[in-house]
């Protein structure tokens, strides 16, 4: 038993150097950001840097990484939620978005900052400055409102959202 449990240590170690040889390609992409939601709607300087101390490491092209990213498992476990957070909503690919689509994920916005869903806790956790303030929170569904006001003031409803049946 006392052999097995030796082999076994042994194996962790060798599948933990082994791992540290496999990455995943960064979430980054140099230049300008064509899509950005910037170019179709104004973001304020504050917004802007809400965003990005909170948000835009899974939300956007560019993800600015710890050190610790540089170990495995950890790189897996950060790439998966830029993954995920980039499918649902990406700040850098928004601009040619359909406007129902985007109509739709500020509500998503409103909803999710206004329960403290995002940042997910994992990421606050780490990223003190990132846990949002009242104000903070504020800012950002105040933004996120004035982009459907501006999408309302321009686009009949029923453009906006699918009309139900
Ligand atoms: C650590 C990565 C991470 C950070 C930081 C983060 N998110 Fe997310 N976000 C995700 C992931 C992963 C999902 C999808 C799974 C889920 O909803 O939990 C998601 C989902 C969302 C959704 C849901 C979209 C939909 O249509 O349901 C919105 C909106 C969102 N995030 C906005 C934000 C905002 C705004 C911030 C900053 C205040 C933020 N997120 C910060 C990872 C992140």
């Amino acid at each position: 038993m006392k052999k097995f449990f030796k082999y076994l240590g042994v194996a962790l170690i060798v599948l933990l150097i082994a791992i540290q040889f496999f990455h995943p390609k960064k979430n980054i992409t140099e230049g300008p950001q064509q899509n950005f939601i910037g170019n179709a709607y104004p973001v304020s300087d504050d917004v802007k840097s809400i965003m990005a101390k909170a948000c835009n490491d899974c939300h956007s092209n560019n993800t600015r990484y710890p050190w610790y990213a540089k170990i495995q498992p950890v790189h897996w476990f950060l790439n998966k939620h830029i993954i995920e957070g980039k499918e649902e909503i990406n700040f850098d690919e928004f601009a040619n978005k359909s406007l129902r689509y985007q109509f739709h994920k500020m509500d998503e916005v409103i909803k999710q900052v206004k329960e403290g869903e995002m940042p997910l806790n994992s990421y606050t956790w780490i990223h003190k400055d990132a846990k949002l303030t009242d104000e903070e929170k504020n800012k950002l569904i105040n933004w996120a409102e004035s982009i459907q006001d501006t999408l309302k003031a321009h686009y009949p409803m029923d453009s906006l959202v699918r009309p139900k049946k």
